[in-house]
């Protein structure tokens, strides 16, 4: 049994949360939950929004699964998703993007692995006023985060059967950083010969991902460029609804759909539980528990591709409790 720290967060999180739950008992996933508050769930509750309580629990267990939380914009608390990911140092931000029957969306056959590195680049957040018209941001990338985030991205590729990964980077202009960003992956590169190697400028992948997405395998990417191609990548396989992420670093793991909150239609059993799910798959994997993680993800997606009992978003009518039930009945 693997102890798995779960936050259901807010908004629609609840709901999520709780169809990934009833879907892991169905299947027998040896995951056992403990389940603490953060976000405004956590302020409410415990008068903070990232108790003490959750962040022990997740030092503890390593690995989590955490439902969306809500951020304000420009004032009160700092992101509680930024400050996880600091401290545990998850340098690794990977986003697999994959075309599901069933699901609209422009394009067929998709299937790729987005790696962006979470920890420096522009949101090192280092920025300044130079007198009362310019500001500067620096732009921080070192050897030591490039290299670990292309062996994450070379590591997986062996680990998967990916046949090619390609850095994306704009050293054309930024010589300096995105030199060593690229430097990183091509000496990583070396270490994995069976695996192809190439590069692209970010702004030519961004017209080519639009015109044949299909044509990538893995993207290796700094973390602005990284965040950028991450939603293009969500949009390309229908939106949020379906895009899982995963935060990795050495000392554990944390997975969450790529969605916010929903605050429009929280509480009302309309959410799409599928991205979490999705997210609860790649957790299952993350654990070694590739068995169990096929299952629900081959019921899941039958359930997609049938399109009988899926949410509205989805063009549907069913309810979460719904759609949880039909992917139950289909594991
Ligand atoms: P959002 O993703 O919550 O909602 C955008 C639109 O997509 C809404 O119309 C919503 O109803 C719909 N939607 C999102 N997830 C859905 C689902 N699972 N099923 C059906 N419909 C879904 O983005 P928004 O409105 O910009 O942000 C709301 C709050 O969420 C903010 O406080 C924001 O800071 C937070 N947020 C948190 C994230 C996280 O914790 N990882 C990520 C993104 C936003």
């Amino acid at each position: 049994m693997h102890k798995v720290t779960l936050i259901p967060g807010d908004g629609i999180g609840p709901e999520i949360s709780a169809a990934v739950q009833e879907i892991f008992a169905a299947a027998g996933a040896p995951v056992t939950w403990e389940v603490h508050d953060a976000g405004q769930t956590g302020l409410d509750r415990l008068g903070d929004p990232l108790p003490a309580a959750t962040l022990a629990s997740i030092a503890a267990t390593k690995v989590a699964l955490k439902g969306p939380l809500t951020t304000q914009v420009g004032e009160g608390y700092r992101s509680v998703n930024v400050t996880l990911r600091q401290t545990f140092d998850l340098y690794c931000n990977l986003r697999p993007v994959k075309s599901l029957p069933g699901v609209k969306s422009r394009y067929a056959g998709i299937d790729l692995v987005i790696f962006r590195e979470n920890t420096e680049d522009l949101y090192a957040g280092v920025e300044h006023r130079v007198g009362r018209d310019a500001a500067e941001s620096i732009k921080i990338i070192t050897r030591e985060a490039s290299l670990r985030i292309a062996q994450a991205a070379f590591a997986y590729a062996a680990k998967n059967g990916r046949q090619r990964v390609t850095a994306v980077h704009k050293a054309n202009i930024m010589k300096l950083t995105d030199g060593l960003f690229l430097a990183g992956a091509r000496e990583v590169a070396q270490q994995y010969p069976g695996i192809r190697y190439d590069e692209v400028i970010v702004d030519n992948l961004c017209m080519q991902l639009v015109l044949r997405p299909v044509a990538y395998d893995i993207l290796l990417a700094p973390n602005l460029y990284g965040d950028i191609i991450s939603d293009l990548g969500a949009g390309l396989v229908g939106g949020l609804g379906v895009v899982p992420g995963a935060n990795i670093g050495q000392g554990g793991a944390i997975f969450e759909a790529v969605h916010g909150t929903a605050p429009d239609i929280a509480g009302r059993n309309a959410a799409n539980p599928a991205a979490l799910i999705m997210a609860a798959v790649m957790l299952l994997e993350y654990l070694d528990e590739g068995a169990c993680a096929a299952r629900i993800s081959a019921a899941l997606e039958m359930v997609l591709a049938e399109g009988r009992t899926v949410t509205p978003d989805l063009g549907g009518t069913a309810t979460t409790t719904d759609m949880t039930a039909a992917i139950i009945r289909k594991l």
